[in-house]
């Protein structure tokens, strides 16, 4: 059974740890059959993980316990018949280089705030995120 998590979170620090836990994702999400994509902003995470339900749940429970970041939400936790992100290991999204206007089509500010918006307003943003090939990294 596949599932598709959301989630968004406080990052503690940035910079040289996002390439670091990019390649954890990259050695691990493959052995796993997990996919998804990470999304980056200034004191952001939010990431979407897909694969079995417990490859999935085993994965967001080492995350959680992870200190690099703090304040995780759940955002959205759906069973799903089909992947999204089939493509990506772990794609990056750094939303500094995104199109503002993007960020204001499904949100007030053309600021990345997930804690106050829709779950599925964050999912839609990522898929679109894929589409206009913001996304960035190594497909699988
Ligand atoms: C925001 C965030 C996203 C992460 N995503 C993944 C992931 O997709 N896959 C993964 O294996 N580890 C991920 N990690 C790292 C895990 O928390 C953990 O450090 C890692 O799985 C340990 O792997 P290792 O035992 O191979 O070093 C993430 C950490 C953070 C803070």
């Amino acid at each position: 059974m596949l599932v598709r998590c959301l989630y968004a979170s406080r990052a503690v620090t940035t910079g040289p740890d996002i390439e670091s836990i990019l390649d954890q994702s990259r050695r691990n999400n493959p052995k796993l059959g997990i996919t998804g994509m990470l999304c980056v902003s200034d004191d952001v995470f939010i990431q979407v993980l897909e694969g079995g339900r417990d490859e999935v749940c085993d994965l967001f429970n080492t995350i959680v316990r992870d200190p690099r970041h703090t304040h995780v939400r759940i955002l959205v936790f759906e069973e799903i018949s089909e992947r999204r992100f089939a493509n990506w290991t772990m794609g990056q999204v750094n939303l500094a280089k995104v199109n503002p206007s993007i960020l204001l089509k499904y949100s007030d500010k053309a600021t990345l705030n997930p804690f106050g918006c829709s779950g599925h307003a964050t999912m839609a943003l990522l898929q679109e995120l894929v589409a206009t090939a913001a996304i960035t990294g190594r497909p699988s």
